[in-house]
């Protein structure tokens, strides 16, 4: 499994600690960046990661900034990406379980290390569930796309 990360400013100071959690589950990862503290717009590491996503270069994709809010408004306005925006493990695992989630965004100023490092292992642990209902939900989802990103 090979996960895209990023993130903008607000989100610097945990992405080394989400490396760390990646690291020790052996998960391979690129990193979108940004690299430094400067003032970036998360629009454009959001697109990035998004686009490493539904390209396949990556199977998942991971994204932080100051409340994860900005990231996954825009992950989410990109075709083929569904963004589940979390703070617990549990909302981790069910939105890739229910929601078959390839992008999971995150608040640094939101969430400490220990949340985050239950919360990133339950997403790239969990498969979707394939239960029909689950699968025709994101089916309508897939649909709604199609009618709306022309
Ligand atoms: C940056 O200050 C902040 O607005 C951004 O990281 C994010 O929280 C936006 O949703």
């Amino acid at each position: 499994m090979k996960i895209a990360i990023g993130c903008d400013h607000g989100g610097i100071n945990l992405k080394p600690q989400l490396i760390e959690v990646l690291k020790e589950c052996n998960v391979e990862y690129v990193d979108f960046g940004c690299f430094s503290n400067q003032s970036v717009d998360y629009n454009d590491y959001a697109v990035k990661v998004c686009n490493a996503v539904v390209n396949k270069e990556c199977d998942l994709g991971i994204l932080i900034c100051g409340t994860g809010i900005g990231m996954s408004i825009v992950a989410n306005k990109i075709k083929g990406i569904r963004c589940g925006h979390c703070s617990d493990a549990f909302s981790a695992r069910m939105t890739r379980e229910h929601n078959d989630a390839n992008v999971l965004a995150f608040g640094e100023r939101v969430l400490g290390v220990g949340v985050m490092t239950d919360m990133v292992k339950a997403f790239i642990s969990t498969p979707f569930s394939n239960g029909e209902r689950h699968v025709n939900r994101v089916n309508k989802i897939k649909a709604l796309e199609e009618e709306n990103f022309k």
